[in-house]
């Protein structure tokens, strides 16, 4: 009968283990359908550490100061170094789980080339983990729109311009006629189905399922994915209910 005792060193030798052999493997692992959910969850629990912090940053806005302490706030963010290196980390986190997903769902429509009924992803699937390109891809729409009216306005278009606070009250209050704000709660609704799923999902990803610990982690991505589409939910909210004086 086969023994399935293998020595230390019998097993480092044998060709399943040979650590050059896996690392000659793993730019190809990478470009497997396993490397790109790996890449994908590690980019997107890496977004899941940005969103807290950029939460409590835009707080500030709530602050009765005439918005000094945003100002103050945004100008630190967007003339310090440290925040710049952050910055390109951070386009970097983005890119790779934006184009993971798009190679990752375009390679499972290729395999399947007849689609399943009523959505991608067949019965088995949750509401949520159906729906995570469509969401997705709002998202990515309202990141653009996003960096579009902020980023870009105080860097490019109006660089020198300091006032954070104006820019971010008069978009909530009167852009596009007003829809400029309840398209980030629409924006954020869509976000929080987003991570309901993403968040424990990347775990699983990278196989970390545990009897007792997944259990949890899905009760804190639960919480995490609707505290923090709420909190930032509730800054259009805030404007634009102030400027229709219900408050
Ligand atoms: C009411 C909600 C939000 C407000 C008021 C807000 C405000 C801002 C402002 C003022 C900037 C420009 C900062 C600068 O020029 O230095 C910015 C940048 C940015 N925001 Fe938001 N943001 C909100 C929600 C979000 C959400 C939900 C996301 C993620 C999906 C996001 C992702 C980003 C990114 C990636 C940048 C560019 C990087 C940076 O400048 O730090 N923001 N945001």
């Amino acid at each position: 009968m086969l023994s399935l005792n293998f020595s230390f060193s019998q097993r480092i030798n044998h060709p399943r283990w040979r650590m050059s052999e896996i690392a000659a493997k793993t730019p190809l692992m990478m470009a497997t359908s396993l490397g790109k959910k790996y890449l994908m969850a590690l980019s997107g629990l890496f977004l899941v550490s940005f969103l807290p912090v950029h939460l409590a940053g835009n707080l500030l806005l709530f602050k009765n100061d005439g918005g000094a302490a945003f100002d103050a706030y945004s100008l630190f963010m967007s003339t310090s170094m440290i925040i710049r290196v952050l910055e390109v980390i951070l386009v970097a986190g983005f890119l790779v789980h934006i184009l993971d997903a798009a190679v990752l769902s375009l390679r499972n429509k290729s395999a399947r080339p007849v689609g399943y009924k009523g959505g991608s992803g067949g019965k088995a699937k949750s509401f949520f983990s159906r729906y995570m390109g469509l969401t997705g891809s709002i998202i990515l729409i309202y990141l653009v729109i996003h960096i579009n009216s902020f980023t870009l306005k105080h860097r490019v278009y109006e660089a020198g311009n300091l006032a954070f606070y104006h820019t971010v009250k008069i978009a909530f209050e009167t852009g596009w006629n007003g829809l400029y704000a309840w398209f980030y709660v629409l924006s954020m609704l869509l976000m929080a189905f987003h991570l309901n799923h993403g968040f424990a999902s990347a775990f699983q990803s990278l196989g970390l399922n545990h009897k007792k610990y997944t259990p949890l982690i899905e009760k804190i991505g639960l919480l995490y994915s609707i505290v923090i589409p709420a909190g930032f939910a509730a800054i259009p909210v805030y404007f634009q209910l102030k400027f229709l004086r219900v408050f």
